[in-house]
């Protein structure tokens, strides 16, 4: 069995200006001088922050993700950015499909999956979110919905394609809603993923592959869902816009 990374990444989703976005990271600078053991730490910050994000993790532990983006490099598209933009202040990552962006800008599955081919294609690593809703998971069908997300933002993209990203399972309810799923419940639809991307391509491309939890991942949460067999990290929002809690959950990911 391949051992996986831990990964961890702050959605700062609508917060910070890029005075307060020096501030954070000036914070996290000074938290994160423990030995981090070869756990992945991602920021992503507003659009506008993200240049002042650059300049202030160079040379750091942290690397630099996007929320959002367009797939198109350029062109008449009035509000969007593109992965050649993201690349140029200096993000390797995106984070795509979020349920906000689903919810709120009304994103498809058909959407989000050209994104991804694009972020691969461009050399970014997207970070892919899927998960149900409250009226889904009361009605049982979290494993279908799952399971049609994954497929569909995935369609098309080879095996090795598919090592190079990551899925982030953000149950909607869990969401800012500071009611996190139970280890066992994050564990479970973890495994189904898993299982889905051994069926869709092979087991071993399926066991490269990091799959976030994200939803109300606080500090005095994140040890018992970080260390379940499938859970290779986490997405965090609410408490990666402190210094002190992002680091603190940080540091639960290190063995
Ligand atoms: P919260 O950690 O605030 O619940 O947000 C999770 C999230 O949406 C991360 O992308």
């Amino acid at each position: 069995m391949s051992v996986r990374t831990k990964v961890i990444a702050g959605n700062w989703k609508l917060n910070k200006d890029v005075h307060q976005t020096e501030e954070l990271l000036t914070g996290l600078k000074i938290s994160l001088t423990f030995d981090l053991k070869g756990v992945r730490v991602i920021v992503c910050p507003p659009f506008t922050s993200l240049e002042t994000a650059n300049r202030c993790t160079k040379g750091s532990v942290m690397s630099l993700g996007a929320q959002n983006m367009y797939h198109e490099d350029e062109g008449a598209f009035t509000g969007e950015i593109s992965p050649k933009m993201l690349k140029s202040v200096g993000c390797e990552y995106v984070i795509l499909g979020h349920s906000e962006r689903r919810q709120i800008f009304g994103e498809t599955d058909e959407l989000i999956n050209k994104k991804v081919k694009k972020a691969i294609a461009s050399g970014l690593v997207p970070i892919v979110c899927v998960g149900e809703t409250l009226d889904q998971r009361e009605k049982n069908v979290t494993s279908q919905i799952v399971t049609t997300q994954v497929r569909g933002v995935l369609k098309d993209i080879s095996a090795e394609q598919v090592q190079k990203i990551i899925v982030a399972y953000e149950p909607v309810w869990a969401i800012g809603t500071g009611r996190n799923a139970t280890p066992q419940q994050a564990e479970e639809v973890h495994l189904l993923i898993r299982t889905l991307l051994a069926e869709l391509y092979t087991p071993a491309a399926a066991g490269d592959v990091i799959i976030q939890y994200g939803g109300s991942v606080k500090p005095d949460n994140a040890a018992e869902l970080l260390w379940q067999p499938n859970v290779d990290g986490a997405l965090v929002g609410g408490a990666c816009l402190k210094a002190d809690s992002f680091s603190a959950i940080i540091k639960a990911a290190v063995r």
